[in-house]
């Protein structure tokens, strides 16, 4: 297909909200750790706004603003907030280190919103709008306000705000479909009626969110983009809120195959997609399903014959994209025991990681001990082991190894040494199965209260000598969910490493929270009580190491 001129009007601005919406999944929770690093990995999309949290929500969400507008260079950082004064100052300060800032405030416009949630009349709520812009605009000329819930909004309740919005200074104007309960001709007549409407729609650009509750966040996007709208705000692997947000990697890729219908581009670097979307399921846990458009895993695959026959043909017969633009590396190169740290280094860099040295030293040391299992190491291992490198999660409780007797009449029992801090831990444990006393064996020692929410075993590549890997969530005793993920060639091990991992990241967030509220001179009573818990826990397992 002919590559039409892009022209910067139709340029669509690509506004990330998965570290904010995104991470309002249910159990998507991230550490500011993880999620400077998604932050990271999006500014090599080239996405141009991430949202990056809701500052005023927690010391974590505030914590994780900052942290990204002090180190990630390239987007602008937009920090969300509601009307209120303390919220929008709490967003500033989080977003005003940042090369390029935005403070994006929003409000309920739809009569139900209005009346039940806030106890407000519209006039009170246009008032709340003009005043919060207003206030916003003191700290910044980038100013987005969004009309929540605007899909089920009457369209000149939505006029008057929007254009009183404009007036006040807001420069982004955000028509949600909060609920997902538009159908995309309805919002292609809205949203052109309300940008014809509002006289000062020229100074403000255009946005829309839409949710998926009828699976329809994606189609509802492209029918805000033919009414003019030129901002969407997504989420990699479409994450979000109940059934999720639009999925940026299927709007951009729509865009981008379809340039004979549709003029608008965007700036994103496709082939950082892939790369983008494994990182954001693994910190998350919340894993792709195979048949996802653009980064599912059989979404380039070609099972049946005649397509294979096709495809060998012509790989446009059945195939509208090309693998290599999402950046789903073909090569088989594959790495082995007599490959070195140059062809590694080579490797990481065709692959697109840029590590430190110290981290280059320690991926190249898991390398060598994957070489001893496995002949032939492929991207995908590679990928995996990166992965676990940057993430950076202490650990309290190190594997040191795992065994299990099991099968026929044997109760399934488990061996487990691991080091607890600087100390050596042995215990056994009999389960109902070989992963089940494996994990009370942990539980053992770690002394944690846990509950196994969800357990899954994928295979990262082909082949008898495949890398298991195994997701875990767990929920601790204040019920935050934590994931964590462990690869092998052994899938007991697998386990063991996913479930280390999960108590590791618990105990990091666990001992960062306590720390964020002694900074903030919070100790509210149940808290402390928290607190004390934690502390005999550690005591717990630290006797355990003595023994
Ligand atoms: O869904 C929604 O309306 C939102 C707003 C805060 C933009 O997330
Ligand atoms: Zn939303």
């Amino acid at each position: 297909m002919a590559k039409k001129k892009q022209s910067e009007k139709d340029r669509v601005i690509i506004f990330d909200t998965t570290l904010r919406d995104g991470e309002q999944s249910p159990g998507a929770t991230m550490t500011v750790n993880e999620k400077l690093q998604v932050a990271q990995q999006l500014a090599r999309l080239n996405v141009d706004v991430i949202e990056a949290g809701f500052p005023f929500a927690s010391p974590g969400d505030f914590e994780a603003v900052q942290l990204i507008s002090r180190h990630v260079h390239g987007p602008t950082i937009a920090g969300l907030c509601r009307t209120e004064k303390a919220d929008i100052e709490r967003a500033w300060n989080a977003v005003k280190d940042a090369d390029r800032n935005r403070l994006h405030t929003f409000i309920a416009t739809s009569p139900i919103h209005m009346k039940k949630k806030l106890g407000k009349t519209p006039k009170q709520v246009v008032k709340m709008a003009q005043d919060a812009v207003a206030r916003c605009r003191r700290f910044t000329d980038n100013v987005e306000f969004s009309c929540e819930d605007a899909t089920r909004s009457e369209l000149d309740f939505l006029c008057e705000i929007v254009e009183k919005a404009i007036d006040a200074g807001a420069t982004t104007i955000n028509i949600p479909d909060t609920v997902g309960y538009a159908m995309p001709q309805e919002f292609i007549v809205m949203l052109r009626e309300l940008i014809s409407k509002v006289p000062n729609s020229n100074k403000a650009i255009f946005s829309t969110h839409c949710h998926n509750d009828l699976g329809l966040a994606v189609a509802n996007s492209l029918a805000a983009i033919v009414s003019g709208a030129r901002q969407v705000e997504c989420t990699i692997n479409g994450l979000g809120e109940r059934a999720g947000n639009a999925s940026l990697e299927e709007i951009v890729m729509a865009l981008r195959t379809r340039p004979d219908i549709m003029k608008p581009w965007t700036g994103i670097v496709t082939t950082e997609i892939y790369r983008t979307s494994r990182l954001v399921a693994r910190v998350t846990g919340i894993n792709v399903q195979p048949n996802k458009a653009i980064v599912g895993s059989n979404a380039f695959a070609h099972e049946a014959g005649i397509h294979q026959d096709g495809m060998l043909k012509d790989k446009r017969t059945y195939e509208i994209m090309d693998a290599d633009s999402i950046g789903l590396s073909k090569s088989n190169l594959v790495l082995g025991k007599h490959s070195g740290r140059h062809a590694f280094i080579d490797k990481l860099n065709e692959i697109g990681y840029e590590l430190d040295s110290a981290q280059i030293n320690k991926a190249f040391a898991e390398f060598k001990n994957l070489c001893d299992k496995k002949k032939a190491v492929s991207d995908h291992d590679i990928m995996s082991i990166v992965e676990d490198e940057i993430m950076h999660i202490p650990e309290t409780f190190k594997l040191i190894s795992v065994n299990v007797m099991c099968g026929g009449r044997v109760k399934a029992t488990a061996m487990i040494e691991m080091y607890v801090g600087d100390s050596k831990v042995e215990e056994a444990a009999i389960g109902v199965g070989p992963v089940d006393s494996v994990y009370q064996c942990i539980r053992k020692i770690t002394g944690e209260d846990i509950q196994l929410v969800d357990f899954s075993v994928k295979s990262v590549t082909g082949g008898i000598d495949a890398i298991g890997e195994v997701t875990v969530r767990i929920a601790g005793d204040d019920k935050n969910i934590f994931t964590g993920k462990g690869g092998s060639v052994d899938i007991i091990e697998a386990s063991a490493k996913a479930y280390t991992t999960a108590i590791n990241k618990m105990i990091f967030w666990r001992e960062n929270e306590n720390r964020r509220e002694a900074d903030s001179g919070k100790t509210p009573e149940k808290k402390s009580a928290k607190k004390k818990k934690t502390k005999k826990k550690t005591k717990k397992a630290g006797a355990k190491a003595k023994k």
